[in-house]
């Protein structure tokens, strides 16, 4: 391949994040054709989207096929957790994004901490249990100091995550989730030590051969209210960078993790070609790993890409060959991006789909990402989902950016619309 190629890339996902990741690839000067699968209302403006879903194996292989696709990036875990990347073994395309092995670091929680503990990274104390050792369980719980964190093993929509406040529910909630509570995702429970601190997600790009970069950092509001109140979301927003995670942290966070992680999936034979998100819980400047994904975070990815000014497709390209030892290094904007997402009233709990969405033209100092929004057949975007967009701005300061996001919302609309008011003003 020469520099000179244009490379066509198909893109699965349909969220923030993809919208964020297709633009980022639609600015390259490398990029021949983007398509997106199935993408959503806003994403037609980087590329063409194609009607079917990210985990659809055999449309992929077929796309891939018919649009001579060079390179498949993935943007949610799913498809890489079910093997997408042995089912287009035969097709020769490069894909961005670990086989089914080494996206076990997000599909189970157990494989997780024991890769942790081979490999000598700072994570939680835990121990795993199933049905058949729950007395252990309940041993370890009571050895441990309230709350009281437990997981279930498996993938569970981002639901598997309990924390109890004192010993009795802790012991109760262990034995309702070894019941079933989340299915077969709960035939296993991680018990954790808490950890107490400021959390905050660290992106690197691997190759599969020991080489990787680190991307900016970020920082999630999880909570659906304003204080960090209500419920646990997606995500209502994020900052990059927070200033917590400074030089002297990331330099830990780069000896101490990510260089054993990139180097112990070397040492165990998986060849782990794409995105690792470190969710971390900064400990009075310690770094510890709270858990892995194999894929970028939704909305960090909305202010992460927007940072970038790097050529991204050449680096996607060169960590899904296992060349990113021959690509330049990472260069990104100083100015700071926050994004604040908007959702239909109600979510996280159920929400109406389907509402018009009003102000989308021309948002003068924003970008405005699209996350759960349809085109319908007369080109009006309607809602289609619980966080409907991210508005990401970038600015010298926290406050400024902020500023032009909330400046940006002001004049879009539609019924229920909701967002958290406070996104960045806890960070100084
Ligand atoms: P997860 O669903 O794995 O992202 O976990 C949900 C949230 O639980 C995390 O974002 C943390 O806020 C919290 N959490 C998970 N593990 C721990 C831990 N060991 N100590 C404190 N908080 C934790
Ligand atoms: N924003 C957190 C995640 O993508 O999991």
């Amino acid at each position: 391949m020469s520099a000179n190629t244009h490379l066509n890339v198909l893109l699965l996902g349909s969220g923030g994040r993809e919208s964020a990741l297709a633009r980022a690839i639609a600015g390259s000067p490398r990029l021949g054709k983007l398509f997106i699968a199935p993408g959503n209302g806003g994403t037609g403006a980087y590329g063409t989207n194609l009607p079917f879903a990210a985990d659809d194996f055999s449309a992929i292989a077929g796309a891939v096929a018919d649009n001579a696709i060079d390179l498949v990036v993935v943007g949610p875990e799913d498809p890489l957790v079910k093997g997408l990347r042995q089912a287009l073994e035969g097709t020769g395309v490069a894909i961005l994004g670990p086989g089914a092995d080494g996206a076990a670091l997000e599909g189970s929680k157990d494989f997780a901490k024991e890769f942790m503990s081979r490999h000598g990274i700072p994570t939680a104390r835990h121990l795993t249990v199933d049905a058949d050792n729950a007395q252990a369980g309940i041993e370890f719980l009571a050895s441990l100091k309230a709350p009281y964190v437990l997981k279930a093993d498996g993938l569970a929509a981002g639901k598997g995550v309990l924390i109890e406040q004192d010993l009795d529910s802790a012991c109760a909630a262990l034995r309702t989730m070894l019941g079933g509570q989340f299915g077969k995702a709960s035939a296993k429970v991680v018990i954790e030590e808490f950890l107490s601190g400021i959390e905050c997600s660290v992106f690197v790009l691997t190759d599969g051969m020991g080489n990787w970069r680190v991307l900016p950092p970020a920082k999630d509001y999880k909570r659906a209210f304003d204080g960090d109140e209500g419920l646990n979301t997606g995500g209502m927003g994020a900052v990059s960078p927070p200033p917590f995670a400074d030089a002297s942290f990331l330099e830990k966070v780069e000896s101490r993790i990510i260089a054993p992680t990139v180097r112990g999936l070397l040492a165990e034979g998986i060849d782990y070609r794409g995105f690792i998100f470190l969710g971390l819980m900064n400990c009075g400047g310690e770094p510890m790993v709270i858990e892995y994904n194999v894929r970028m975070g939704d909305p960090e990815t909305e202010v992460v890409m927007p940072r970038i000014k790097s050529d991204v497709l050449e680096l996607f390209m060169a960590a899904a060959n296992g060349r990113l030892a021959d690509a330049p290094e990472l260069e990104t904007y100083s100015d700071t991006a926050l994004t604040v997402v908007a959702v239909a009233g109600g979510y996280p709990g159920s929400y109406r789909k389907g509402d018009t969405i009003g102000g989308l033209a021309n948002p003068a100092d924003s970008i405005v990402f699209h996350a759960g929004t349809r085109a319908d057949e007369s080109g009006n975007i309607l809602t289609n989902g619980g966080r409907v967009l991210a508005v990401t701005s970038l600015a010298p300061t926290i406050a400024q950016a902020a500023e032009k996001s909330y400046q940006t919302l002001e004049n879009i609309s539609f019924d229920g619309m909701r967002y958290r008011s406070d996104i960045g003003s806890d960070l100084k």
